[in-house]
């Protein structure tokens, strides 16, 4: 340790060097990933440690001002260094001329050394003071300074070691062993009718705002096909940034389902993509950027994908998307026509990103009695009439509603939002944002309005209890396994949040489930958390053993996402026949995000792709 001279080094020079010591510590830890991805800049972080060491070292032993003036335009060079990294981007580097993500670690350390640099000036411009402190009395007023640093520091590191790697493999080929990669799962060819159509991402200005758009609207354009058809969409990306298209639960083949960095490299600016599947399943669908999927999705990169039946069972066939972008909360449709007589069916999408409690939406149809059609575009069975009742829809749910138009002439579709369980974070996010403008309600036909009702009163409908029971499926399971939802405060990918957990690790080391084709599968899904998850697969469909172990009495129930309130339990089964590399994730994009992301891995299928910042690939 050093021996401060007392006469000389002061509060202002202490409590410097400990600043630019607590931005050597993180420059030390920054190294050798840097080292990894481009050497020089590793090599320099560790010379800029080291400087930082010495010199501060030796400014506490033998503090000049001319020393303390050269720290100070060194810190500043460092400081202007980083500005120029995260703005203009450096003319050098792997990537040369493209700004640097700005990430909690290295704004700590820019105001470490934006501080110090003010405090060696400080100390190198003042007037030489005659009065001496006592050395306690100094020590004891650096202790604010050495708390705030180590703080900082403490932070700063705990990010950089927490930072999502460069990349990552979430299949990765094991050597030396047969496997199939997953972009060689595609439709094989076949003479279906086929339907193309053409997607262009591009950022267009809707009702005054900007959002990112297909085809320069938002919802995007709504794909309806027949069942049975041959779908080709091509994909022409015109944004500024890569992005791609999920067929939201279609069971297409693996290198179709859209998936950044597990089953496609993002498509960059400027360039296209063709996806290429055959339409099986009659249904209501969407599709969706699954590149930076929260960001991506809210600003406006949706849009509904029907799957007509061979033959019409309603005279009316219409969708409505329940969405958010850009801007408020709101319906893709606020008028549709009707006869009194006519049949109609209503396809419900909620396609709105809910805030952290995940909470659904509530459709509340007035005017008529309904029958709840199709859940997650899968036919429920036998279900009868209901009256006025509210049908709650996590976000990535969809439900089908059939209802005769009244000799009055006249429908309302309400939605609304259903609050959970609000927690202390949660308040203080609701305070920060609060609820936003919403114009929600969907009329159909033109008569007088229908009886006001109260929402609160009306009942919330179980589809556990709705419809006819069918056949059960097989009770044996060659796999089981469970999934723990949970969450807790934490550092993750540099930052600083409610880190969302599976099993309790967050994405990308949740360790994936393993299947071999064929399995039949159990999951259990425990949701220890005050909030609701719609926890969704890709490319397979749950059927819905239990809730909180009470068993499905009435319809079978096939859901391609099981809204798991707080607090409970669902069993749910499915069977692992559509190889490849899957995503499971909560459909709370935000909590996508936060880490509540994994895999379903197929034995001996591996993915060619990679996610993390190096490639690209971003698909949470
Ligand atoms: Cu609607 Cu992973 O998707
Ligand atoms: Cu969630």
């Amino acid at each position: 340790m050093f021996a401060p001279r007392p006469t000389h080094a002061s509060v202002l020079l202490y409590s410097a060097a400990l600043l630019t010591l607590g931005a050597a510590a993180i420059h030390f830890v920054v190294a050798p990933p840097h080292l990894r991805e481009y050497a020089p800049f590793g090599v320099f972080f560790f010379a800029v440690a080291c400087a930082q060491v010495i010199y501060a070292v030796e400014l506490l032993l033998r503090p000049t001002r001319g020393l303390a003036l050269l720290m100070a335009v060194g810190s500043a060079a460092l400081v202007a260094l980083w500005f120029v990294s995260r703005t203009s981007g450096l003319p050098f580097g792997p990537l040369p001329g493209t700004p640097e993500p700005i990430g909690m670690t290295d704004i700590i350390c820019v105001v470490l050394e934006t501080l110090a640099a003010l405090l060696f000036a400080a100390f190198g411009l003042r007037q030489p003071r005659r009065r001496v402190r006592r050395a306690w009395l100094r020590a004891v007023a650096t202790i604010p300074s050495a708390l705030f640093t180590s703080a900082l520091t403490t932070l700063a590191i705990a990010g950089a070691m927490t930072s999502m790697p460069v990349s990552v493999n979430a299949a990765p080929r094991m050597p030396g062993q047969a496997a199939i990669s997953a972009a060689d799962f595609t439709e094989p060819p076949g003479s279906e009718p086929l339907d193309r159509f053409t997607l262009v991402a591009q950022v267009s200005q809707i009702d005054g705002a900007t959002a990112w758009t297909y085809n320069g609207m938002v919802p995007g354009p709504e794909l309806r096909v027949r069942q049975g058809d041959r779908v080709q969409v091509t994909l022409i990306n015109q944004l500024p940034e890569s992005t791609t298209v999920h067929w939201h639960c279609l069971q297409l083949p693996n290198a179709m389902d859209g998936v950044a960095g597990l089953t496609q490299d993002a498509v960059p600016p400027g360039q296209s993509f063709t996806y290429e599947f055959v339409a099986r399943e009659a249904g209501t669908y969407w599709y969706h950027s699954h590149q930076q999927t929260e960001a991506q999705l809210q600003r406006g990169l949706f849009g509904a994908l029907i799957v007509e039946p061979v033959q019409a069972t309603e005279d009316c066939d219409y969708t409505v998307v329940l969405h958010g972008a850009p801007g408020h909360v709101r319906v893709s449709n606020t008028h549709l026509e009707a006869r009194p007589g006519q049949t109609v069916r209503v396809r419900i999408i909620n396609a709105v990103a809910p805030g952290m409690d995940g909470g659904p939406e509530v459709a509340l149809v007035a005017g008529a009695p309904l029958t709840v059609a199709a859940l997650d575009g899968h036919d429920l069975q036998g279900g009868g009439l209901l009256d006025t009742t509210r049908i709650p829809l996590g976000m990535g749910q969809r439900a089908d509603v059939v209802f005769t138009m009244p000799p009055t002439n006249r429908v309302d579709l309400r939605v609304s939002e259903l609050q959970g369980d609000t927690t202390f974070v949660q308040d203080v996010f609701e305070r920060l944002s609060p609820p936003s403008l919403r114009s929600d309600v969907v009329t159909v036909g033109d008569g007088a309005v229908p009886p006001a009702v109260d929402p609160a009163s009306a009942p919330m409908f179980d589809a556990l209890h709705y419809g006819a029971p069918g056949a059960g499926d097989s009770q044996s399971f060659a796999t089981s396994a469970s999934i723990i939802l949970d969450k807790k405060p934490g550092v993750r990918d540099g930052r600083v949040e409610l880190v969302h957990t599976l099993n309790g690790q967050a994405s990308p080391n949740v360790p994936p489930l393993e299947v071999s084709q064929g399995e039949h599968v159990l999951l259990h899904i425990v949701n220890n958390t005050d909030e609701f998850h719609p926890m969704h697969i890709h490319g397979h469909v749950f059927t819905v053993v239990a809730r909180n172990g009470e068993p499905v009495s009435g319809s079978p129930l096939r859901l391609d996402s099981v809204l798991v309130g707080p607090r409970e339990a669902w069993d749910v089964a499915f069977v692992a026949d559509n190889p490849g590399i899957w995503m499971i994730h909560c459909h709370v994009l935000l909590h996508a995000s936060m880490g509540m992301s994994m895999t379903l891995n197929y034995s001996g299928v591996y993915s060619p792709f990679e996610m993390g910042s190096q490639g690209g690939n971003m698909p949470e």
